[in-house]
């Protein structure tokens, strides 16, 4: 079905100084407004119209002759969901039963936040770093491009885009300092929590 581009959860100037209002105005204004008209332009008017974005994600993944819808589909998801793991006055470390599972499955906060961020920067190029569950376990992915855990049965917890029009503004080409922020300063780990309770049914 059509999909519409969702409004930021937060206001455009809310993440400064970490993600500037700049940023914010070409990444979701430009960049995941035109994934949201290529994918209904891409959709409309065949089988996948009247499926679900996550649907349609899963049942072309894969598909060479439908790689247009995929990359499509998956970067307004990606960039939905990425937006939903930010927000003013977050990161630091988690709480309750987030932090006692990345405890559990990473050994310790600080080695989760090493294995996101060496994701981060080993992506070669475009892509997205990711926390996921799998199996009931935690653990650290990087996907190229548009790709995403959700194609490949794994729960997406949490995310971080590392294309450089995520950061290229604001750091120019120091991701490594743009993940370390989203990690301080910005990571919405309520959001995280909320994921994980929902995959694992708490
Ligand atoms: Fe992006």
């Amino acid at each position: 079905m059509a999909t519409e581009l969702p409004p930021l959860p937060f206001d455009y100037g809310d993440l400064e100084p970490f993600m500037s209002s700049q940023t914010l105005h070409l990444h979701h204004d430009k960049h995941h407004s035109t994934y949201v008209v290529n994918y209904n332009n891409l959709v409309r008017g065949t089988e996948l119209d009247d499926r679900s974005l996550e649907d349609v994600i899963k049942a072309v993944a894969g598909d060479a002759s439908k790689v247009g819808v995929f990359n499509n589909a998956a970067q307004v998801w990606n960039h939905t969901f990425f937006w939903s793991c930010l927000k003013r006055g977050g990161g630091g470390r988690p709480t309750g039963a987030l932090l006692a599972k990345i405890e559990a499955d990473f050994g310790s906060f600080d080695k989760f936040a090493e294995s996101l961020k060496n994701a981060a920067l080993t992506q070669f190029g475009s892509g997205w770093a990711w926390l996921v569950l799998e199996d009931g376990r935690l653990s650290v992915t990087k996907t190229a491009n548009a790709d995403t855990p959700l194609a490949r049965g794994q729960t997406p917890l949490f995310t971080v885009d590392v294309w450089e029009h995520a950061y290229y503004v604001d750091y120019q080409n120091r991701r490594g300092d743009f993940v370390t922020a989203v990690l301080n300063n910005l990571a919405n780990w309520e959001f995280v929590a909320e994921q994980l309770a929902r995959a694992t049914g708490g």
